[in-house]
């Protein structure tokens, strides 16, 4: 919660105290470089040992409650029919209102199943922003991904509070140009992830649930990140300031047709689910959900899970949790802004993203910016962010690279685990890293995967540029960080 200090400066308050710690590491930037070359420059490839901050993602690596934990405890472990899936029925129902639920393993296992049952060959399906997972599984059922952002979207100096925003007027286009017959559903992303956690209004989803229901189409709802969603209409949008999140919330998933979520974020638990009111598109997903993910009462999560999600839902609607992450983030950028440091504005949910068009403005894109910035500013730092640029992009059918629309480096902020010192530290490693950015040269790949490449994929360092960055970097700090 963001508190007001004497001297009027503002500052995050963690509204937890912390009991369970786990030891960091922070080696040596020689060691870094050595780690940096054998994961090929790709962060994913990086083993934990070596990372100090793991700032590569907030999914699945948020703290949990003692009450998450507790429930973990009592949870039924019964293939069929568990009582646990049934205190999660409850928590859907009364956090989200929705009477039907299918437990996945985790979010993309959800995007699987929507895939399956209502993607057709030919299909558009238009959105705020893609995800990484929801593109490739779209497209592996033979539909394209339309993206209908607005102008502003892509604006990474910007003061509009709602950029993740669906553009009405290309939504029109789009039922004129393809017909609701083609439209598999229209998805809203809450907090686009790949826009730099950027939230839509209320009013946007009003409007794209009007237009979607008078033209026959589907709303879903990826509501992966809801709370910090909600948080930021509490925060920006007139009106909502004195309504409670639970109540934000509610009204979102009210409008959707659909919701699905990957549980790794808001929730604090690995798993995920889809929800809704409709028995009929109920019982046209329930049969596929035991071919691929396990029975209906846990879905491929753990009993465990299935508790621990049934209590973190609850716990996101509380002020303090649905905030925590954006309010640090809030911070984070902040203070890169007071030093100079590109960062997207408005501050968005899950990270703060830095602009690496703007970091290393004379890089090209074929160069992977945003991919070079991730390995420099772990080879500074021992922090590991994660690239969401063109690396992230996966060629068209013909090979060609595709540039993505932003260059950004994605420092996550995973709820309740880091500290403001810490962050501090990403800080002052991310601003001694903007003045030394003429030394990073770019990235080149030497294996390339066909699909999502950016997981496994891995490159090498132009002109070994990895190296000079640690030696300038020793040169300043010394041997020992
Ligand atoms: C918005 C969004 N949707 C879907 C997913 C996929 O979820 P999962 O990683 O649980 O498969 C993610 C994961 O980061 C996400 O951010």
């Amino acid at each position: 919660m963001n508190i007001k200090l004497s001297d009027g400066t503002e500052i995050p308050v963690e509204m937890h105290k912390i009991k369970i710690v786990q030891k960091a590491h922070l080696v040596p930037a020689r060691e870094r470089l050595q780690a940096m070359e054998e994961a090929g420059y790709n962060t994913f490839l990086l083993r934990t040992r070596h990372v100090f901050l793991d700032m590569l993602t907030d999914s699945g690596t948020n703290a949990m409650s003692d009450n998450q934990l507790g429930a973990m405890m009592v949870s039924d472990d019964a293939y069929a029919g568990s009582e646990s899936f049934y205190r999660l029925v409850d928590a859907v129902k009364e956090v989200f209102g929705f009477d039907f639920l299918l437990p996945v393993h985790q979010g993309r296992a959800a995007e699987n199943l929507l895939a399956k049952v209502f993607v057709k060959p030919g299909d558009v399906v238009p959105m705020n922003y893609h995800f990484t997972t929801t593109k490739a599984h779209f497209e592996l059922a033979g539909g394209t991904v339309l993206e209908i952002f607005t102008d502003e979207a892509l604006n990474t100096c910007s003061t509009f509070p709602f950029k993740g925003n669906l553009d009405l007027e290309k939504f029109r286009q789009v039922i004129a140009s393809h017909g609701s017959d083609h439209i598999s559903f229209v998805r809203m992303e809450a907090t686009t992830n790949l826009l730099g956690g950027q939230p839509f209004s209320m009013e946007n989803l009003r409007q794209v649930k009007k237009m979607a229901a008078e033209n026959n189409i589907l709303l879903v709802l990826d509501a992966s990140l809801i709370s910090e969603q909600a948080y930021f209409i509490h925060q920006r949008e007139a009106g909502y300031e004195n309504t409670p999140i639970l109540d934000i919330v509610r009204e979102m998933a009210g409008l959707a047709d659909i919701m699905y979520l990957s549980g790794r974020k808001s929730c604090a638990v690995r798993g995920g689910v889809i929800a809704t009111n409709r028995k009929d598109l109920f019982e046209s997903i329930k049969p596929w959900l035991p071919v691929y993910e396990g029975f209906l009462t846990y879905g491929g999560m753990s009993t465990k899970e299935v508790e621990a999600m049934a209590v973190g839902m609850r716990e996101m609607t509380d002020l303090g949790v649905a905030g925590c992450s954006a309010d640090m983030i809030r911070h984070f950028a902040h203070r890169l802004i007071d030093r100079g440091v590109p960062v997207v504005t408005p501050p968005g949910g899950l990270a703060c993203h830095i602009d690496a068009t703007r970091f290393l403005p004379n890089l090209p894109q074929s160069k992977y910016i945003a991919g070079s910035l991730a390995a420099a500013m772990y080879l500074a730092s021992g922090a590991r962010g994660m690239e969401r640029g063109t690396l992230s992009t996966d060629r068209d059918r013909d090979g060609n690279e595709v540039f993505s629309d932003l260059e950004l480096l994605r420092l996550a902020v995973p709820r309740r685990t880091y500290t403001i010192s810490q962050i501090d530290y990403a800080v002052d490693r991310l601003t001694w890293l903007h003045r030394h950015a003429d030394l990073i040269k770019g990235l080149t790949f030497v294996e390339e995967p066909p699909i999502l490449r950016f997981f496994f994929g891995r490159l090498k360092a132009i002109d070994n540029w990895g190296q000079d960055l640690v030696e300038a970097f020793r040169k300043d700090f010394g041997d020992e960080l």
